[in-house]
């Protein structure tokens, strides 16, 4: 095993109607900007929960952070903060939502623009407090400290860490799971299961504990995710997937392993040039990784498809069959594989290749994937 330092300081209260416990979480003499999207929250209710739990506080309202939460945007807010004096963040969405806040927590704190924390110019240095509560399971971003950021006057998606912006809580109630769309529910699911993958399949060190923990997050979000996206409101399943998606990204797996982050790096890409859901961009970029990489990944990938695929005694020839598996399991969720599917060709991969070229970024838990592997990556999803 590598080693690690591991320390996750968000409280998680878990569990139906747990909103009522906002007015125990939240600092009683804080002025708060209450955070939310584009309006789902107004319509199932959970605008007015969280109105209800809010009486007595002081707070100003911010809504209308989009879905890929735009710097655009969230500058308006971080103008807000400045103007109205706050002092804790409580955001109410998904993970765009949840992400645009940590960006409004750091910026105000930020010497330039506040962009630069996105382009690594920057450090955070400080940033205000924030609370969650979770509306969509998916990215784990209610028990981390990463935010993705989208520019849209440069189409640009990139992605900040720092543990300043950690939530101090995250409310999590399955039953808001009841009014999440197909798409949502399927996003969710694969993206969750992808992020278990970039911190497993890599090559083995000996980490049993996190090796083990990753294969029961695999198989519970392959068997759980088909069963929630037909039983939208069986509040047993909704409640698996919503843990196993912040389980999937808080930090306790990627504990002293290497980790691969390759899938995601090029996934942004496409969704900023085409706008394409994160989750689906996943599903396109995987199985060209997997099919790529396959000689650096083989140890893992022939322990993936014996623990969690069930295939007795595999072998590096039955890699193929392994991606397979995997390519069904997407379609089982409802989600197209490839660029072809989403309207992307040729021309789109040369423009991805040439942006990591130009920022000299190499992915891979080796650092061994340049332009010229992401391109094969790529053409092999054509
Ligand atoms: O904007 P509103 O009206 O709230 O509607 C949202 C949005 O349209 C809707 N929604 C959310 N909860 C709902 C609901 N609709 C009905 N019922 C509910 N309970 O769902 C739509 C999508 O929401 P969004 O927050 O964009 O989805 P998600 O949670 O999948 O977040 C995606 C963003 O997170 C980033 C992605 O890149 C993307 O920008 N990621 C963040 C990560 C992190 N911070 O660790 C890791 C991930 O890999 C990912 O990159
Ligand atoms: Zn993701």
């Amino acid at each position: 095993m590598l080693n690690f330092e591991f320390q996750n300081p968000t409280r998680i209260v878990f569990g139906k109607d747990q909103v009522s416990q906002l007015s125990r979480l939240l600092p009683r003499d804080a002025k708060i900007l209450f955070t939310y999207g584009q309006g789902s929250i107004k319509r199932n209710g959970v605008y007015d929960a969280v109105l209800g739990a809010l009486k007595g506080f002081t707070y100003v309202e911010f809504g209308g952070i989009e879905p890929n939460p735009s710097y655009e945007t969230l500058m308006k807010a971080v103008e807000i903060v400045k103007k109205e004096g706050i002092s804790f963040l409580l955001a109410v969405g998904g993970g765009s939502v949840i992400d645009g806040t940590k960006f409004i927590a750091a910026a105000p704190f930020v010497a330039g623009d506040p962009w630069d924390i996105l382009t690594g110019k920057a450090e955070v240095t400080k940033a205000l407090p924030l609370g969650t509560v979770l509306t969509l399971p998916a990215t784990g971003t209610e028990m981390n400290g990463n935010a993705v950021i989208s520019r849209y006057s440069t189409k640009e998606k990139l992605a900040f860490s720092s543990p300043l912006v950690k939530p101090v809580f995250s409310i999590l109630d399955p039953q808001y799971c009841f009014t999440l769309p197909d798409t949502q529910i399927s996003n969710g699911v694969v993206d969750a299961f992808v992020h278990v993958m970039e911190q497993y399949l890599t090559y083995p060190v000996g980490a049993g504990v996190q090796d083990g923990f990753s294969e029961s997050l695999l198989r519970t979000l392959m068997e759980v995710g088909p069963k929630v996206l037909h039983n939208k409101t069986n509040y047993t399943y909704a409640a698996t997937f919503m843990w196993a998606t912040t389980m999937a990204l808080n930090g306790l797996i990627s504990a002293g392993v290497p980790e691969d982050w390759s899938t995601h790096a090029i996934g942004h890409e496409l969704t900023a040039l085409h706008g394409i859901d994160h989750a689906k961009t996943l599903a396109i970029v995987l199985p060209g990784v997997m099919h790529v990489m396959r000689e650096n990944k083989k140890d893992k990938l022939i322990q993936y498809g014996h623990r969690v695929l069930g295939i007795q005694n595999p072998s590096a020839d039955n890699i193929d069959q392994i991606i397979a598996m995997t390519e069904a399991f997407f379609h089982a969720m409802q989600i197209k594989t490839r660029l072809s599917d989403y309207g992307v060709g040729k021309d789109t991969v040369q423009i991805i290749v040439d942006r990591f070229r130009q920022r000299n970024q190499l992915l891979g838990e080796r650092a061994d994937m340049g332009p010229e592997v992401i391109e094969k990556v790529l053409l092999s999803r054509l």
